[in-house]
């Protein structure tokens, strides 16, 4: 008997509607390959139905979201609407709604596909980021005092609870066991100034590790990690690190791998619904003009379907897109595909 899946599917802002479209097609695909189903169903949630309606994410939507399998995001972000009401409201409501504690973000760079690194290939930039993704400075404990006067002051705190920064590291162990590369998990913090939280992840860290003997472990500052990401990619294989952090590290992973036209995440509650996305944002200006990657979005179906537990069909989206880059586009990292935005996502489908 073959499988269906809910998924809800978000287009979102900008290009994410178009990218997203590609990421379904591939999916399709693959469901009729692999012989698995799919009930797809659309939600406008975004800046044009916030600008029109006034909604940005109601209550129920959340509701109806958990009787899903999964959900499939483009990208959040409007230029009409103020920074922060969208990617609050929606983006970062969900990941904590829905209690998507983990930010799995591969760095993975695949044959043909520029990196801006010298003298670093496909072998040298092979890992993944970890990052906690519902508590630390994005948790929204603060707040201001004598706003728009000469003495403001504005607090915002960082929260990491035992509870959370635990079963973000138990994540990455079992992650790097399962990944079966390096096996060796690096702890991305600040232990030298940040005393407090960095001590909390540092302690859990180091008594989870004793539960994995054969994963080995190792620390870096945040900002020593910047570095050594540049210079020697190739002694990663699983990050774990705090929100903030790892926002910014991912970004610079992106960079490294290709760019944000193939960087792929998935936001993940083991136990709950996972909603999975490009990391690039909605790139407003290029709406609609068939020129933005889908494969970014294309990898975060291929994410999607090994966490529903459809490896095979995920393996057969990765091998498409390896072929696709490597028989048929020209370069990636100049932005000048060769192809627009709907001929990736045929050639990848067709792959497929
Ligand atoms: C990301 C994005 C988001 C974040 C923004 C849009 C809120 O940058 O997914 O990395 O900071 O987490
Ligand atoms: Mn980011």
């Amino acid at each position: 008997m073959s499988k269906t899946y809910k998924i809800a599917v978000m287009g979102g802002d900008g290009t994410g509607p178009e990218v997203a479209v590609e990421g379904v097609k591939v999916l399709k695909a693959a469901a009729e390959k692999f012989k698995f189903k799919l009930e797809l169903t659309d939600f406008d949630y975004g800046g044009d139905r916030y600008l029109r309606t006034g909604e940005v994410l109601p209550d129920n939507v959340v509701e109806v979201l958990t009787k899903h399998d999964a959900i499939f995001l483009g990208a959040i972000g409007h230029p009409d609407v103020k920074p922060g009401i969208l990617e609050k409201g929606i983006l970062l409501s969900l990941r904590f709604a829905l209690d998507q504690y983990i930010n799995l973000r591969p760095v993975i760079l695949y044959p043909n596909v520029d990196t801006p690194l010298k003298d670093k290939g496909p072998e040298d930039i092979d890992f993944v980021v970890v990052r906690e993704n519902t508590e630390g400075l994005y948790a929204g404990a603060g707040g201001v005092l004598k706003k728009n006067t000469p003495d403001e002051v504005a607090v915002q705190e960082s929260i990491n609870t035992r509870k959370g920064v635990e079963r973000c590291i138990r994540y990455a162990f079992d992650y790097a066991r399962k990944r079966n590369k390096r096996k060796q998990v690096t702890l991305c913090g600040k232990t030298n100034v940040l005393t407090y939280a960095f001590d909390l992840w540092e302690r859990t860290f180091y008594e989870v590790a004793k539960e994995y003997p054969d994963i080995k472990t190792d620390y870096a500052h945040v900002d020593a990690i910047c570095m050594w990401m540049v210079k020697n990619p190739e002694w990663f294989d699983v990050i774990v690190t705090d929100n903030m952090f790892g926002d910014i590290i991912t970004d610079l992973g992106a960079m490294i791998q290709g760019g944000m036209g193939i960087a792929a995440g998935g936001n993940i509650n083991p136990e709950g619904v996972s909603m999975f996305e490009p990391i690039g944002g909605s790139a407003p200006k290029y709406t609609g003009k068939n020129v933005i990657n889908p494969l970014a979005a294309i990898g975060a179906a291929q994410m999607m379907l090994d966490h529903l537990g459809e490896s095979e069909a995920a393996q057969a989206i990765e091998n498409a897109i390896r072929r696709t880059v490597a028989e048929k586009l020209d370069s990636l990292s100049a932005g000048q595909m060769g192809y627009g935005t709907k001929e990736v996502g045929d050639l990848v489908a067709g792959a497929v």
